[in-house]
């Protein structure tokens, strides 16, 4: 623990999944914190203290702190003592890392210093990002120094601290996990440690920059590739006509065995994203990481192929259910039921495909162009389908009784209804 409590500003840069919890975090603290987006209409929600994402007990935390005062927002970045960088860091084509949003708020930070203040990426991102950022700082403010130039005594400090919550329980574990916190010096990690101590009862243990961002790619590669074994072992038994869930219980029983639920796929911004970061870093070296990867990104089309194995030669449409990345939240990037719903759609073009997605409204922009999509209500997709396939084990989903998948033909990606349909 740091002597010394943090007291200053803060400015989170990007209000999004990340970036907005982290705010509502440091603010209810007292910490007075400046939330910034170039998206106008998120920084509208959040100056009136709404919250434009689902994620539970946000909404609480952000209409607390805009009504105590202690968060506030704008488009302009502002000047103030520390910096967090939540901004998106996607793979390009060709999966390199798209570091263009870093950059740009990097850039945006960087005629706010006045010397003293620490700049710290929460991105996930490629190692040697932290690094290039001290770098573009220092390109664009020569009348400073920064921690690769004078590690002893850099007018700016820069490190990285990622983050590892998971979405539907983040405002629980952007408190309660542990924090890695590198920087680009020692003393560049012990500054931004203080500015998680305000918030963080995990431990806050400090490292250097480039093994903090190998450190977060690492733990989203051991998930894609044990999800990889799962999947691999649910194709294995579609294929001889095993029932994967039972051999994965049974599996399970040794003592230090512990296979991971097959889907439909892996989604999100995190896990499919994250490990092409390790393999862009060493292509050669990657092997494993990459194959799986692919395994991962091949299971939606396999589920398209089992959802068409079971449709008779009929016009009746076929219900979806789900198209979040994963259960009871709103998020769809990366998702795999979207990719299912798009490649099923042109495989299929004739035939109606029901989606239910309780937590959104609309589809996203690459489905509502598609003129056999219709996003439905779960009672409708119900009556009107032979074929449903559960794509999202969403809890009312999962909850359905027995009788409303009576004389269905279903596909359980999830093994949500497993024992009951
Ligand atoms: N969502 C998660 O569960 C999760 C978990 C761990 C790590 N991460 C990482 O955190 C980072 C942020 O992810 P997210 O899920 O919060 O993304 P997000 O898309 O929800 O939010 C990013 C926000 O940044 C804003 N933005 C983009 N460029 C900007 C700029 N130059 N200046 C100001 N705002 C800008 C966008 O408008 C958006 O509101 C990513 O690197 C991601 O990989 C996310």
């Amino acid at each position: 623990m740091s002597e010394t409590p943090w007291t200053g500003d803060v400015a989170v840069i990007g209000l999004g999944y990340i970036g907005l919890p982290t705010s509502a975090a440091l603010a209810m603290h007292g910490v007075k914190v400046m939330g910034v987006d170039i998206n106008a209409r998120t920084v509208a929600a959040v100056q009136a203290g709404q919250v434009p994402i689902v994620e539970p007990d946000l909404d609480v935390a952000v209409a607390g702190a805009v009504a105590r005062g202690t968060l506030t927002a704008s488009t302009e970045v502002p000047q103030a003592d520390a910096f967090m960088i939540a901004v998106p860091t996607p793979f390009q084509d060709g999966y390199e890392p798209d570091l263009s949003y870093v950059k740009a708020a990097t850039q945006a930070i960087a005629p706010q210093l006045r010397g003293g203040e620490i700049v710290i990426l929460e991105s996930t991102s490629p190692p040697g990002t932290t690094l290039k950022i001290s770098e573009w700082l220092a390109a664009a403010r020569p009348d400073l120094t920064f921690p690769h130039q004078d590690a002893e005594h850099p007018s700016v400090n820069v490190a990285h601290c990622p983050e590892r919550v998971l979405p539907g329980r983040i405002m629980v574990e952007i408190v309660a996990n542990d924090r890695v916190v590198g920087g680009i010096t020692p003393g560049c990690a012990a500054r931004a440690a203080e500015v998680y101590e305000v918030f963080c009862k995990g431990q806050i243990v400090l490292t250097d920059a480039a093994s903090a961002e190998m450190a977060k790619l690492v733990e989203n590669s051991f998930r894609d590739v044990n999800i990889a074994f799962a999947n691999e072992l649910a194709h294995i038994c579609e294929h001889l006509d095993l029932d994967v869930w039972e051999i994965i219980s049974l599996a399970n029983h040794h003592p230090r065995v512990n296979v991971l639920n097959p889907g439909p796929g892996v989604g999100g911004h995190c896990i499919a994203v994250d490990p092409w970061f390790i393999v862009a870093a060493a292509p050669e070296h990657a092997q494993l990481i990459r194959k799986a990867r692919e395994v991962n990104d091949a299971r939606p089309g396999e589920v398209v192929q089992r959802v068409r194995g079971l449709m008779a030669p009929n016009e009746k449409p076929v219900a979806l259910l789900g198209l979040a990345f994963k259960a009871d939240i709103d998020d769809l990037r990366e998702s795999p039921a979207v990719e299912i719903v798009k490649e099923l759609a042109a495989a299929e073009p004739n035939r109606r495909l029901l989606v239910v997605e309780p937590h959104v409204d609309f589809l996203p922009l690459e489905l509502s162009a598609i003129k056999n999509v219709e996003l439905t209500a779960l009672g409708t997709a119900l009556a009107e389908s032979e074929v449903v396939a559960l794509l999202v084990d969403h809890r009312r989903f999962s909850d359905l009784p027995a009788e409303a998948l009576a004389n269905k033909s279903v596909l359980d990606t999830r093994g949500a209804w497993r024992g009951r349909a």
